[in-house]
């Protein structure tokens, strides 16, 4: 029999906050984004997959999932009286809730949304800043990055600047730890290769695939960088690149809502994150919607592909 562990035999994300010494609004605005995250998991079982009728501001069509999701990050962000404003992938402006609560919170709520319809796993992505907004900040500023994979089981991945950990999704509704301290090694077994429309107008990109097939590396690609990403946290190695062409000059993914918040727990992980010239995590925040080429994982292979870029 699989017993459900006592209350006192497992740590919960609010007990791991605690003793990672993260502030108590900052341990109580983590916890509020799980909350949200649990109704979206369960919306996402629950929900047409069908469209919305909407566009984003990046001219994507929005899947009702996506719309919903936003509003329950929304509302249980506005229930926290911790936000001064959040960044939302799926609203065109800063929405500014207060001028006198701690936390601009940065997200995507719905990261891979097209392929729910497939049944692969898709997530939620969030970044934490202190202060009022964002703008003219760099992603190092963040104070807190967190994600949530919705698979075969949900996973809350945290890091506060004190390692990553994981939290797994019990019967219960409620987030008990999973592994603490994960790590990335400096090289790369898997590869995770977006935008390779790319190949057929930037042929640095493709002589890096190319040196990946020669040395045998494994492909793991979904189209979901939280999945993505989430492999090579939990298998400690791996690079995942999203880089321009000319359909996406800058690659396709966002700074504030994908790239920063995963470069923070990338880095506090051992790894490392690039533009093609610096940090993920050094370049400013001009646009809450500007796209960034993103090369990140294992701190050599981003070295290498980084250079291979160039
Ligand atoms: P979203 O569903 O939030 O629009 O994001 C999808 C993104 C990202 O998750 C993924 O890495 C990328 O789109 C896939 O792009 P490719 O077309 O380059 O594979
Ligand atoms: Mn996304
Ligand atoms: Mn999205």
């Amino acid at each position: 029999m699989f017993l459900l562990p006592l209350p006192s035999e497992r740590t919960s994300l609010n007990a791991h906050l605690r003793s990672a010494g993260a502030p108590d609004a900052l341990r109580h605005l983590i916890l509020d984004i799980s909350r949200a995250a649990k109704y979206i998991s369960y919306a996402i079982k629950t929900t047409e997959t069908g469209l919305s009728g909407g566009t984003n501001q990046s001219g994507e069509k929005q899947l009702q999932l996506d719309v919903l999701s936003d509003t329950i990050v929304s509302h249980y962000l506005a229930e926290s009286g911790l936000v001064a404003s959040y960044a939302s992938e799926e609203a065109e402006e800063l929405i500014i809730f207060s001028d006198n609560a701690p936390y601009t919170v940065v997200f995507d709520p719905l990261d891979g949304s097209s392929l729910v319809e497939a049944n692969f796993a898709i997530g939620s992505i969030f970044g934490i800043y202190e202060g009022l907004d964002c703008l003219g900040k760099t992603p190092r500023e963040q104070v807190a990055a967190l994600y949530v994979i919705y698979g075969p089981r949900t996973l809350l991945v945290y890091s506060c600047g004190k390692g990553v950990h994981s939290f797994i999704l019990n019967d219960v509704g409620e987030f008990i730890l999973y592994q603490e301290y994960h790590g990335i090694a400096d090289t790369a077994k898997n590869y995770s290769p977006g935008n390779l429309r790319a190949l057929a107008d930037n042929p640095a990109y493709d002589s890096v695939l190319h040196d990946w097939l020669k040395r045998e590396l494994t492909l793991r690609y979904s189209g979901c960088m939280v999945a993505d990403i989430h492999h090579i946290i939990a298998k400690g190695q791996g690079i995942f690149t999203n880089v321009g062409g000319s359909k996406y000059p800058q690659g396709k993914l966002r700074l504030v809502f994908e790239c920063g918040p995963f470069a923070y727990l990338v880095e506090q992980a051992g790894g490392a994150s690039s533009n093609g010239n610096v940090s993920i995590l050094d370049v400013p925040i001009e646009n809450i919607h500007q796209r960034t080429p993103v090369i990140i994982g294992s701190a050599h292979e981003v070295a290498a592909v980084t250079k291979a870029l160039r």
